[in-house]
């Protein structure tokens, strides 16, 4: 029996599983690190935090399974995308990384966009350059810290700071290279014209090899500390939508995913690299050699409803720590007493700004039509509400493009409630589908080192062999599915009513 590992560099923690051949997860982990917001619309960590998130994981799995590492074919890397990681001569990082939820990048990309040009831009990366993506990043640095800009010799996305770790090597993969605003996304290799453009030098970045490619193997020191026998090959990997599709079995036309995380997003296979003209979402390398995807993605998916709880739900917090249970149950239990619609109490959830449709920093989160009548349970239900109707606007873009749904896959944390998963299925008029994994983008990478340790012979035939579908997901209901089209149409015209009052509101905080 073949053993696989997947790593996942995600936002709030680091996860681990070691999987068998068969797909079947022998041992997992997860250990969580610190985010720090210095200033509004400013997200940082420090990569020290995910190297020892990574071998306090790896070390976990390899103890509980008993599996001998020399067991192990392979190692897969997955992880939050878009983040700069910037290291100096020594492969010291220099300062925290900043990621891809920071916000702080507009005048950058609007300066990328205005000397290089618009169309010249989309030619290249197929995409537009956003505040999340990495190349903003970069040329903020220049601007506003040229001491540390100075000392720069590298840039990596997060897992492949954890790839140089462990391997010792400067590489990433396509899925995650296409989220840095500097790649050549249909060509599948590094974009010159925007390096030149934007004066970053070439050979800052990594290799980057397909998603299954072994990119190096364990060191003597990685080995050291993580439990993994040296010499054993860390594939590619994935960014984490790309691999978590991969683990969703997003391989083919058709079949699409919403994955509720912190970030929610909607993701679509495509043969072909095909740009929405209004660049509302974004065109990326799949995982998959040779393919693509298109994806939508909102900032505050999940986090919104973190965030309500967070913030709003003390109560539910300690009820559920006594029953021992997870305090979301509760809220969704709360949020069930209210009617479809939250009557008319309508939630945007921008709360770190958007991306899809809507790349706007400054938007911020918005409860709207609250009366006498309206209680807690309402404010419950409309966050939920909220994101199934940022979800729907992805869906939306894509039918509008043409793009065929015959299947959506529920992923994530937000595919655990059922009434959540039911809100999203009827405000959007496709039944959201479980698989028989839930393991997200550490399942994915796991199997993308399978293939490039040659255990399977494509991803298709590796996802064929382990994923399955196992819960067909509630039917829609009409009544609710057309209150909810008529309530999802004001949502719409409130950002469009408030898009100036959002920028305002920015001016005037700072
Ligand atoms: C994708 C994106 C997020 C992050 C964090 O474009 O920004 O999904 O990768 O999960």
């Amino acid at each position: 029996m073949a053993y696989l590992i997947g790593i996942d560099i995600g936002t709030s923690g680091a996860k681990t599983i070691l999987i068998d051949e068969t797909g079947l997860v022998q041992a997992r982990a997860t250990a969580e690190y610190p985010l720090s917001s210095p200033r509004p619309l400013w997200s940082e960590q420090d990569p020290a935090d995910w190297w020892a998130a990574t071998c306090s994981t790896v070390r976990q799995v390899l103890e509980t399974s008993g599996i001998d590492p020399r067991e192990v074919r392979g190692v897969g890397l997955s992880g939050q995308m878009h983040g700069a990681v910037f290291l100096d001569e020594a492969n010291r990082v220099i300062r925290p990384a900043i990621l891809w939820n920071d916000q702080r990048t507009q005048a950058e990309c609007d300066w990328i966009m205005e000397t290089i040009g618009r169309d010249r831009v989309v030619e290249m990366i197929s995409n537009p350059v956003l505040t999340g993506f990495t190349a903003g990043k970069i040329v903020w640095l220049r601007n506003h810290e040229p001491e540390a800009y100075a000392r720069v010799r590298k840039v990596l996305l997060p897992k492949d700071y954890i790839r140089l770790k462990l391997t010792g090597e400067f590489a990433t993969e396509v899925s995650d290279a296409s989220g840095t605003a500097l790649f050549d996304v249909p060509n599948r290799r590094w974009a010159d014209g925007m390096l030149e453009g934007c004066g970053i030098p070439r050979e800052w970045m990594p290799r980057a090899w397909e998603s299954p490619e072994i990119s190096g193997t364990i060191t003597d020191e990685a080995a050291g500390l993580t439990g993994l026998a040296p010499g054993t090959p860390v594939a590619g990997g994935g960014g984490d939508q790309a691999a978590g599709a991969v683990g969703s079995g997003i391989v083919e036309t058709g079949i699409v995913s919403s994955t509720v995380g912190t970030s929610g997003v909607v993701f679509a296979f495509s043969d072909k690299p095909i740009v929405d003209p209004a660049l509302r979402l974004h065109t990326f390398c799949h995982a998959v050699p040779g393919k693509w995807h298109l994806m939508g993605v909102m900032l505050s998916a999940g986090g919104s409803l973190q965030w309500y709880r967070d913030t709003f739900c003390a109560e539910e917090k300690s009820v559920a720590a006594a029953l021992g249970r997870d305090p979301y149950e509760l809220i969704c239990a709360e949020a069930a007493q209210a009617p479809v619609g939250s009557e008319g109490l309508l939630f945007l959830p921008y709360l770190t700004g958007e991306r899809t449709p809507y790349p706007d920093p400054s938007a911020r989160g918005v409860f709207f039509g609250a009366t006498r009548r309206t209680g807690k349970a309402h404010f419950a239900r409309a966050v939920l509400e909220g994101v199934a109707y940022g979800l729907a606007d992805s869906f939306g873009i894509m039918e509008e493009m043409g793009l065929p749904i015959r299947q959506v896959r529920a992923s994530g944390g937000g595919a655990r409630s059922p009434l959540w998963r039911a809100i999203q299925a009827d405000v959007t008029g496709h039944p959201h589908v479980l698989t028989n994994v839930d393991e997200g983008p550490a399942l994915g990478v796991a199997l993308l080192a399978g293939v490039g340790a040659g255990v399977y012979p494509s991803v298709e035939a590796a996802c064929r062999q382990v994923i399955r579908v196992t819960d067909a997901g509630s039917d829609i209901c009409p009544v609710n599915h057309a209150a909810y089209r008529r309530y999802h149409g004001v949502y719409r015209k409130l950002y469009a009513h408030l898009r100036e009052d959002f920028a305002e509101v920015a001016a005037i905080v700072g």
